[in-house]
């Protein structure tokens, strides 16, 4: 296999101003912190060096990490730290808006309650934004192996969210062993309150999961890896341009496709879709959305302008409204 590319700090597509829209907010926990806050807590890592945590061959071995590393966030001054960090990360890769998420499924199991993690988290994205100039908005994650029951709940939970902060709703975890169907009254209640849906689907499940969720009336696939298997799906998204947020390497690390010059996300692109490029969990992965530029560029012969291009889709994909997204756009032409 041939090394993996890296942005160096003085290349275009790290200088190129952008826009995320699946980035996991405990997937950005640098290893040090989770040392620590694991040190300050007495929560057992099960490694000597934190950063053996972030290596492995499946979506459950890496789950597996996820779980582990959301074990040391249990105050609410450790959840302003983990996106404050973020935020601080982001604006190193050229990020200067990101619709992130947070997986409440993973800490409430904890006894963290849902006020702790929420207070901690937009209090580190204010001040994130204030330092770093990073605007984040957030998306909570349903875990979907749990099932209809506790997801609802979250969602009631999530009532007291301030909404210009929480801007939508999704699900990430396995798709294994998971009915897809039994989300819809979740996606339909969501709508009702006001906020946006995605879900994670056809990564590591087949693409008729993605079929299940656009028909119960998702506003945006995550990673929608498997989409071209379905051509009837494939013009309905096309039709309707519905986005995916794509995450090509992440893929390769979790072997979801062997390499990333496998990756469909070209075809995609080329079948009409509006594709855009994210990183998923950056340190996990030990890449950040500058490299996954530079990745996609030099793996498929993209030009500049292409690149432009997808950042771009990343703007009309984002859940803004119309002036925000103009705004955006002049920014970026502005430099
Ligand atoms: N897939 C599913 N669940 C996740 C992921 C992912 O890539 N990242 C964090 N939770
Ligand atoms: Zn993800």
């Amino acid at each position: 296999m041939s090394e993996p590319v890296f942005a160096a700090a003085d290349s275009p597509l790290r200088l190129l101003p952008k826009v995320e829209l699946h980035c996991h907010v405990e997937g950005a926990a640098r290893a040090a912190t989770v040392a620590e806050l694991a040190a300050k807590h007495g929560v057992p890592l099960g490694v000597d060096d934190p950063d053996d945590l972030y290596t492995y061959e499946s979506l459950a071995d890496f789950l597996n990490a996820f779980a582990t590393v959301c074990s040391v966030f249990v105050e609410p001054e450790d959840f302003h730290r983990l996106a404050y960090e973020a935020a601080e990360d982001a604006a190193t890769a050229g990020t200067q808006y990101r619709e992130m998420f947070f997986s409440p499924g993973f800490h409430l199991d904890r006894s963290v309650r849902f006020d702790t993690m929420w207070s901690g988290i937009v209090a580190g994205i204010a001040d994130g934004e204030a330092d770093h100039g990073v605007r984040t908005r957030l998306i909570m994650d349903i875990d979907k192996p749990k099932g209809i029951g506790p997801a609802m709940a979250l969602l009631e939970a999530a009532r007291v969210a301030d909404r210009d902060i929480l801007i939508g709703v999704g699900g990430d975890s396995t798709e294994r062993g998971v009915d897809h169907h039994i989300f819809e009254p979740l996606i339909r209640e969501a709508k009702n309150m006001g906020l946006k849906t995605c879900f994670h689907c056809g990564e590591d499940g087949p693409a008729e999961n993605i079929a299940i969720m656009v028909e119960a009336g998702l506003d945006r696939i995550d990673h929608g890896t498997w989409l071209l298997d379905l051509p009837d799906l494939v013009k309905r998204v096309v039709d309707e341009q519905i986005p995916l947020t794509s995450c090509p390497s992440s893929n390769v690390e979790i072997g979801i496709v062997e390499s990333l010059d496998s990756h469909p996300f070209p075809q995609q692109f080329e079948a009409g879709a509006l594709v855009t490029l994210n990183s998923d969990d950056p340190t996990f992965f030990r890449f950040d959305l500058a490299d996954e530029y530079e990745r996609i560029a030099a793996t498929f012969g993209y030009d500049h302008e292409a690149m432009i291009k997808f950042r771009n889709n990343a703007i009309d994909a984002a859940w803004l409204d119309e002036s925000d997204k103009a705004a955006l756009r002049t920014e970026f032409a502005n430099g």
